[in-house]
């Protein structure tokens, strides 16, 4: 085991907000399985509990990844985020059709999804403390609102609050979110504020708003975009939560492949990105429920591929051999 020090992340920010991080059944044991004991407080499933893994047939649940990250989380104290409901990704296409494989009914879509809502909250509800209930629904083209997917296409409109509606019915404690990437810059906040401030007019049970924070190190504006994003998510009486957060190396449009290792000026910059972005959040912290990373440290990144299949991205603030960067002593060091 790494030694870590005597620092957990967890308890420096337990008058903060909740420390997380996304994981996969592997990251319960060895290094990462102490790196979570240690210094977080919940998790994020990165994929088990999306639909198209814990429910791939109509009759068919997967619980069994899921159940042992529930498992791990209550013998070691932590709380879990569900993670998520309804999303263009990552579902299975049954929802979507009828006996005949045509394009399924919205009744017959509705009552299924209130099934699957129904079963997975009374498996996991009482370790799972907020639900991703719609995710990434807003279009990033300019000039159109929504993306155009087959739960908008079949439940209407209005399908964002139906949605709310049925997961607030069976779990009506949890912090219901709206989650999406991108959504602190200023024309897709505008385009979600509008979505939100329409949907909750209409009566719809959403209590917070995700901000991934797929984020990089050469993000110009971004604590700017930052606060005016949590400012006008607050006016709406929402609260927000930080779902998935990475520090890339490299920009979205750098597909460069042939960086083995992080540069001296890359690890700089990333620990002034921390540094900052950790400074806005504790500044909020009463609008600040949760900060969750999507990973735990750079041996394992989604980023790995993504946007860029096969490159090793560093994005975390444990490195390789799970030791803390000095982008984490720059979150710890306002004690
Ligand atoms: C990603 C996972 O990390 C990958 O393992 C998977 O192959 C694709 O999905 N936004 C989300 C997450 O809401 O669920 C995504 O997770 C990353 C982008």
């Amino acid at each position: 085991m790494t030694e870590n020090g005597l620092i957990s992340l967890a308890e420096v920010y337990k008058d903060y907000f909740k420390i997380g991080a996304a994981v996969t059944v592997n990251d319960l044991v060895r290094l990462h399985g102490e790196l979570l004991k240690k210094h977080f407080n919940s998790l994020t499933a990165e994929n088990a509990m999306k639909f198209g893994e814990i429910h791939p047939s109509e009759d068919r649940f997967d619980f069994e990844k899921a159940d042992k990250m529930m498992e791990f989380a209550k013998s070691n104290h932590l709380k879990m985020r569900g993670h998520t409901f309804v999303w263009h990704n990552q579902t299975s296409d049954w929802i979507f059709l009828d006996t005949n494989g045509k394009e399924a009914s919205k009744e017959l879509v509705i009552d299924r999804l209130r099934k699957h809502v129904e079963v997975i909250c009374n498996r996991y509800k009482d370790i799972v403390y907020t639900w991703d209930v719609v995710n990434e629904a807003i279009e990033d083209k300019t000039g159109e609102q929504y993306r155009d997917t087959k739960w908008r296409r079949i439940l209407g409109e209005d399908y964002i609050k139906t949605v709310f509606e049925i997961v607030k019915e069976q779990d009506d404690k949890a912090e219901l979110v709206y989650n999406d990437y991108n959504n602190e810059q200023p024309e897709k906040l505008e385009k979600t504020y509008r979505m939100l401030e329409e949907m909750l007019h209409k009566g719809a049970p959403i209590d917070s708003v995700g901000i991934q924070a797929h984020w990089s190190i050469r993000d110009s504006n971004l604590m700017d975009d930052l606060k005016r994003a949590i400012e006008r998510y607050a006016s709406l009486g929402l609260k927000i939560q930080v779902t998935e957060m990475d520090v890339s190396m490299f920009e979205f449009e750098d597909k460069r492949k042939d960086i083995l290792e992080p540069t001296t000026e890359m690890l700089y910059l990333q620990e002034q990105a921390y540094h900052n972005i950790f400074s806005v959040f504790r500044e909020y912290k009463e609008l600040v429920t949760s900060v969750t990373f999507w990973g735990i440290s750079d041996r394992y990144t989604w980023k790995d591929n993504f946007p860029v299949r096969g490159r090793k991205d560093w994005p975390m603030l444990f490195d390789m051999k799970g030791e803390k960067k000095s982008s984490f002593e720059k979150i710890v060091d306002f004690i």
